[in-house]
């Protein structure tokens, strides 16, 4: 496995591959890896010739006072962990070759963005899909691989991906979870034992919302009153939003039907974690 920190590196390597009629696979990531990056490694290892990860923690991408500084960092286990998953390139740049002296272009997603974490975090989502685009033309890979855990930024990244006219073929991947349902988060480091505990009332809302579903609940109101029910319950946590909407341009829904998204925001001491599901009705 060999570690890229160059963008006219890493593209002449991609059209290399390209060029000899290998398929490439790119899966962009933050670092601090856990099983759900690597779930998303060795899907695209499995789907590609060539794998290429991105590792860059962009700065773009953080809103005024988040944890950018301290967001968990660990390169040399990171390599490790992605060698082991069979990838081929670690497109590791410094912020200087990402956004040199001079930048002036961003991407946004409208309405997509301004919705649910994006209410939250103004400009998250800018920050996202440029670098996403960026990414793109960096490597441009056949497939890019996202999970479904962060299922907004799947939707702006599809969107941005159509609208304009990347040929890279985005896959989303199931969330990966830890035995108790917690979605598993780099950010989920910052949890202390008793709040670690308190965070699982996230996932079983999410059950909650889905075991009435089942049974055939359809208004969008009673299903998310019920979701505050369970986080609400959890002293610990504190809910940010709950959100049903459909999964393409994630407009709320009052009445479920067609490919639904529920989403959901919650903090938990000092982390803010996210978690899904999507039902098709
Ligand atoms: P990061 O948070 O490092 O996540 C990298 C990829 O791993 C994303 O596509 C995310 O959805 C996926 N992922 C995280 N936790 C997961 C889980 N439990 N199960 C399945 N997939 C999971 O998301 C980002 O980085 C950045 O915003 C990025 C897209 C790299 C742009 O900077």
């Amino acid at each position: 496995m060999d570690v890229i920190t160059g963008k006219d590196m890493m593209r002449e390597t991609v059209m290399k591959a390209r060029e000899s009629g290998l398929s490439v696979g790119l899966v962009p990531t933050m670092g601090f890896f856990h099983e759900g990056h690597l779930e998303l490694m060795m899907r695209a290892a499995a789907e590609n010739d060539v794998v290429v990860v991105s590792l860059f923690v962009n700065p773009t991408q953080f809103v005024e006072g988040e944890d950018f500084e301290d967001y968990p960092r660990d390169l040399e286990r990171d390599l490790e962990m992605a060698a082991g998953a069979g990838v081929d390139y670690v497109f590791h740049p410094p912020v200087s070759e990402m956004y040199p002296p001079g930048v002036r272009t961003s991407v946004t997603v409208e309405e997509l963005s301004d919705v649910m974490c994006g209410s939250f975090r103004p400009g998250h989502f800018t920050g996202v899909a440029t670098v996403v685009a960026k990414l793109f033309n960096i490597v441009p890979a056949h497939r890019a691989y996202f999970g479904r855990k962060d299922a907004q930024q799947l939707a702006v990244i599809r969107r941005m991906a159509t609208d304009l006219d990347f040929e890279v073929e985005v896959v989303g991947v199931p969330t990966v979870r830890e035995e108790d349902g917690l979605a598993m988060s780099s950010r989920n480091t910052y949890l202390d034992a008793e709040q670690r505990a308190a965070a699982t009332a996230i996932s079983r809302a999410l059950n909650a919302a889905s075991a009435m579903i089942d049974e055939g609940e359809r208004d969008a109101e009673t299903v998310k009153a019920a979701v505050r029910r369970v986080v609400d319950a959890e002293p610990l946590a504190r809910l940010e939003y709950v959100e049903i909407c459909d999964n393409i341009f994630l407009r709320p829904l009052r009445v479920l039907q067609g490919e639904v998204l529920i989403a959901l925001a919650a903090r938990v001491g000092r982390a803010r974690l996210i978690d899904n599901m999507t039902f098709e009705i």
